[in-house]
């Protein structure tokens, strides 16, 4: 009998034109699907069917997944780990250089001259507000060696900062690929008292819920730059804001905004775009195809 797969998110219609011959896919609720295939919806309420076999997260993180009461199911739940890591490190060089040539205030107040008079001679009085910091020689923290941060630390490497590199899983960083003039570091303070910026690329787990806390933060150097292009439970929003209101964070680059991070001074927020390419979605969908064509027909489990 046809399988068939319920999709959400209308992830890339593109990269399903293989399989669509052979699976009955579904963008519309389906009873008893034999798979789930989705980007950002979040299942925590679902009813797991008793065919489901298989939920494939077009993208890296899982935390829109109930996976441990998946699994008590039988389900098998799969990512696309790296199929997005170009889209977000590319996010994260437009982050790195819009909080430090203050690219967002400028924008806003060059779009504030339409309609006026004399805009040239406006533009040349007002640059001067908008002076900003170029990136080279400045030290960079990357904090999450994996697929996205080890490609966010080598390009830093390329801006020609000093970049400083911390993963609590990693030791073996060569694996990833990671360029040998990144510093290594066993621990968070030396990221935060020695770095000017500072990129988060690591998951969200129970285990790293609020690492970036009131104590961390005090190591930071005033003035830090802080992206977080990762997941929103990784930061306490509260101590950044006292961070954000002391001058010890000079500005919070955030993909993931909230009620919080909206009202909060000095802080970008940006619409969860780090994985909006047409480019990532389609390599996350194709990635976990695969991994569900061959689970259901092969029994295969290569989740990578
Ligand atoms: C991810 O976890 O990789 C992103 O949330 C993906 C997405 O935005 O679809």
């Amino acid at each position: 009998m046809t399988k068939q797969i319920q999709l959400f998110n209308n992830i890339a219609p593109k990269a399903f034109e293989d399989i669509e011959d052979d699976y009955f896919l579904s963008n519309e609720p389906i009873d008893n699907p034999d798979a789930i295939i989705l980007r950002s919806a979040k299942l925590h309420d679902m009813t797991f069917a008793p065919e489901t076999k298989y939920i494939g997260r077009a993208g890296a993180g899982t935390n829109n997944i109930p996976v441990e009461r998946a699994t008590e199911a039988g389900i098998v739940v799969c990512n696309a780990p790296g199929a997005n890591a170009n889209g977000v490190k590319e996010l994260a060089a437009m982050s790195l250089v819009m909080a430090s040539r203050n690219v967002l205030d400028a924008l806003k107040w060059t779009d504030s001259l339409k309609g006026q008079d004399d805009i040239a001679a406006k533009i040349e009085a007002g640059k001067k507000n908008f002076v900003g910091r170029e990136l080279r020689h400045k030290k960079m923290g990357v904090i999450g060696l994996g697929s996205i941060g080890g490609r966010v630390a080598n390009m830093c490497i390329d801006f020609g900062m000093t970049v400083y590199g911390y993963d609590p899983y990693v030791t073996l960083r060569s694996a990833w690929g990671v360029d040998s003039r990144v510093k290594y570091t066993e621990d968070l303070q030396t990221i935060f008292s020695e770095c000017d910026l500072v990129s988060l690329h690591v998951p969200y787990t129970e285990e790293n819920h609020h690492m970036i806390n009131s104590d961390i933060l005090a190591y930071a150097k005033d003035g830090l730059i802080l992206i977080n292009l990762a997941r929103d439970g990784l930061v306490d929003l509260d101590a950044l804001e006292a961070a954000i209101e002391s001058g010890r964070v000079g500005t919070y680059v955030v993909d993931f905004p909230e009620e919080k991070t909206l009202n909060m001074r000095n802080t970008i927020n940006i619409p969860h775009l780090g994985a909006s390419t047409p480019e990532s979605q389609e390599n996350a969908a194709r990635m976990v195809i695969n991994q569900m064509t061959d689970y259901l027909e092969n029994g295969n489990i290569t989740n990578s």
